[in-house]
């Protein structure tokens, strides 16, 4: 039975923390749930927000209209391939159970990208990623429903149209789509990505029984738990920041300015600049103004120590992007989403 809540609060559904009510709100357990709150004369003509497990939102305000949750659920191998499999997972699965239930399949890929926080359904938004593996490396297709009329269809991997922390559904028609179930295939032989240097140094050091997808799993949980705080224990939505891209002109200006740059090759003159190393050296990391702060460890995620306001982040955001702009002359563009949309 679909469920239609009035002035619920948000505190819970949002990982930064941040109060906000929505005036109605409704848990979705099959698609054709919104087929019938767009028949619902209370909601049908109201605008509708998607909210998974809230860990990639800044909640500026009250949403005045519709916030709607994925909660289908289910995970199933449907197809055998040549080499591996494909799977479909339903978009209210948590997605480290998903990664984690793979690996028990004896299906690899997806062991980068353990511990991401957050829902099945949200991982093609922003195009998850982690440890030198993206979702898009891995996806297959989406099955997602048009939040104006209820009708669904399967977008393929191009037309997904992935890029760094985005996708279609996030650019190109924001809002407009509702992620249902996602495909993917895996692997039945391990093809271990260890490109990011840290984790190929930790896992060299393995002993060889523990040289395995699992091995890499738990050596990437152990690598985010020593640097990511853990939402439960401290409010935060991850990186804050995209890691920015400049030219080569920036590029090499900023590397005789900085000899200590951090700053990644992304091929046709393009440099991906380390924000978190940014945010450091303007002299953000660990400090805090009122109840939020860059965190000590990842000078990159926001944190929230208590009670925080959305004016508070917004604050603490536009000084970090002001400074980082005043040192290095480049722009900052946040990662989460903003609702209500700015
Ligand atoms: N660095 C600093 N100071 C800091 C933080 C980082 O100097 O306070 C420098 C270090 O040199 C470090 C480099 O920046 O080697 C890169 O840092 P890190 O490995 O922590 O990764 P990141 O670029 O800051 C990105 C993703 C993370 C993902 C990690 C690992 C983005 C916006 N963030 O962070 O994703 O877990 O790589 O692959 O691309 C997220 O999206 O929420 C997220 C946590």
């Amino acid at each position: 039975m679909l469920m239609l809540s009035e002035n619920v609060s948000l505190l819970s559904h949002n990982t930064l923390k941040l109060q906000a009510n929505a005036r109605w709100y409704a848990e979705l357990h099959k698609p054709a749930d919104i087929t019938d709150l767009r028949s619902d004369p209370r909601v049908k003509q109201l605008p509708m927000t998607i909210l998974g497990e809230g860990s990639n939102v800044v909640l500026h305000a009250d949403i005045p209209h519709l916030v709607v949750r994925p909660l289908m659920r289910g995970k199933a191998i449907i197809e055998a391939l040549e080499d591996g499999a494909l799977i479909e997972c339903q978009a209210g699965e948590n997605w480290d159970d998903l990664v984690r239930w793979s690996l028990d399949q004896g299906l690899y890929g997806l062991e980068n990208l353990s511990l991401i926080p957050g829902s099945v359904g949200a991982a093609p938004y922003q195009n998850i990623g982690a440890y030198g593996v993206e979702l898009s490396d891995l996806l297959d297709s989406v099955m997602a429903c048009s939040v104006v009329d209820g009708h669904c269809r399967r977008f393929t991997r191009d037309q997904c149209c992935f890029g760094y922390r985005d996708s279609f559904f996030k650019s190109h028609e924001p809002g407009q789509w509702l992620v249902t179930s996602i495909r993917l295939r895996l692997s039945r032989y391990p093809r271990l990505r260890l490109e990011y240097a840290d984790l190929q140094h930790r896992f060299e050091s393995l002993p060889e029984s523990q040289k395995t997808p699992e091995g890499l799993r738990s050596l990437i949980i152990a690598l985010r738990m020593s640097k990511l705080p853990d939402p439960a224990e401290l409010a935060n939505v991850g990186s804050f920041f995209k890691n920015p891209v400049v030219n080569e002109q920036l590029y090499s200006q900023l590397r005789q300015r900085f000899p200590d740059l951090v700053a990644f090759s992304q091929g046709g003159g393009h440099y991906k600049l380390a924000a978190g190393w940014l945010i450091e050296k303007a002299g953000w990391k660990g400090r805090r103004l009122g109840s939020v702060g860059m965190h000590e460890k990842q000078a990159l995620v926001l944190v929230n120590y208590g009670g925080a306001t959305a004016a508070e982040v917004q604050e603490l955001a536009a000084a970090v992007v002001q400074s980082v702009w005043a040192l290095f002359a480049v722009l900052l563009e946040q990662e989460p989403v903003n609702f209500p949309v700015l």
